[in-house]
């Protein structure tokens, strides 16, 4: 195994060693699937679905022996790059897990009627379908389903940002997808996605295809208390020490959003000796800031100067749960409620903003934290 420089992922996941708690979660899901349910994950950005997802994947794999495809597909915009994603990963595990993996993959493709390359770089396959009809399309997709039916092997399977289907432009994707998956026996999804409104209508609105076909899981924060222990305990391991009091308020400063804390202790570990001080720590949110600081300056270009007037305003508040409410218009020049609502429903749909318990946030905390700074 190679050797962990820095026990703070930010990219992705690594292992149930570097990965914080989520023992709840991780076990409901994982029931949720063997005991043959689907289920939808939901949270805002960056708290951790996808971390989530490998984690179940990881004992899923290691426990139970099932085979687990994880496809994102934020990168779609039809049914074919549906088709090619999920076929590319079916291929790929084949071509890394069995034995008799070329007769295999020559099966899936004669009934997906695809072409496998192999990338030049990095000798991965890839897999090239182009489909002229809607009636050719339908007739792989089943294929592909049909294929995952007839191995003797569990398969979990993950939609990340699932949300995206609704955006295809052929006709009653919702329909076809769901026809499909009902048949499967022995494969169960997780579907999982950050906009809450979108994911949750499909699911539980009567009469759309996918209603009441899976369990929900709101992800929530991680535990204050079970995170400050993991931190110090990383700390430890490799090493080094923290103060708790140094932890607990870096946490509280990052609200606990996962991705925020993580990059954070990332860097401080970075660039802290034996012992991380106060001031490595103030050096570390400075150091963090001045690094986007080119970036956050764009964002102001995108916005009205009245949209980013009141985002300011959210910033130096540290969140707001009554941005009509007289004084805090007052305190800010934003003249009266109505522009405010307009503005703030500008601004979620932009997704800068989002609600968390009745509070409004500027959605990125780092951004938050040079808003409240800036001039
Ligand atoms: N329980 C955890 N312990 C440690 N690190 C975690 C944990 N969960 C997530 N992370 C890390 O936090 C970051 C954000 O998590 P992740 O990408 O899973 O969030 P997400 O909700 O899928 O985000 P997005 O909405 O952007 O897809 C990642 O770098 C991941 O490695
Ligand atoms: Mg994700």
């Amino acid at each position: 195994m190679t050797k962990i420089e820095n026990p703070f992922f930010v990219v992705s996941y690594h292992s149930p060693a570097y990965f914080c708690d989520r023992e709840e979660e991780t076990k409901r899901a994982s029931s949720a699937l063997i005991n043959g349910r689907n289920l939808t994950l939901l949270s805002a950005r960056r708290i951790g679905k996808t971390g989530l997802i490998r984690n179940v994947f990881y004992h899923l794999q290691k426990k139970s022996g099932w085979r687990t495809l994880y496809i994102d597909l934020m990168p779609t915009a039809n049914l074919n790059d549906f088709i090619k994603l999920l076929s590319t990963a079916v291929v790929e595990q084949e071509w890394r897990q069995s034995k008799n993996y070329m007769k295999k993959i020559a099966i899936l493709l004669s009934g997906l009627k695809a072409k496998l390359s192999f990338d030049p770089t990095t000798g991965a396959p890839e897999i090239g379908v182009e489909y002229k009809t809607r009636q050719e399309t339908e007739k792989s997709l089943s294929a592909l389903f049909y294929y995952l039916s007839k191995q003797n092997v569990k398969y979990a399977v993950a939609f990340d940002e699932f949300q995206q289907i609704i955006y295809y432009p052929e006709k009653n994707i919702e329909a076809l997808l769901r026809s499909h998956i009902q048949r499967l026996n022995n494969v169960n999804f997780i579907f999982s996605g950050s906009n809450k409104h979108l994911l949750i209508s499909m699911f539980s609105d009567y009469g759309r295809p996918f209603y009441q076909s899976s369990d929900f899981l709101f992800l929530e924060k991680i535990n204050a208390a079970t995170y400050c222990r993991f931190i110090r305990e990383k700390f430890a391991e490799h090493g080094k020490s923290i103060e708790e009091e140094l932890v607990k308020e870096a946490l509280e400063y990052y609200r606990i959003h996962t991705f925020y804390v993580q990059y954070f202790f990332n860097k401080l570990f970075e660039n802290s000796g034996k012992s991380a001080t106060k001031e490595h720590v103030e050096y570390v949110h400075r150091l963090i800031l001045e690094e986007r600081e080119a970036i956050y300056y764009t964002y102001r270009n995108l916005l009205t100067s009245y949209q980013f007037l009141l985002l300011k305003a959210i910033a130096c508040e540290d969140g707001i749960s009554q941005p009509t409410a007289s004084d805090f218009i007052a305190k800010y020049s934003l003249k009266q409620g109505s522009s405010v609502n307009r503005a703030l429903a500008a601004l979620i749909d932009r997704e800068m903003v989002y609600e968390e318990g009745g509070t409004f946030h500027v959605y990125d905390v780092f951004f938050s934290k040079w808003l409240a700074k800036s001039l």
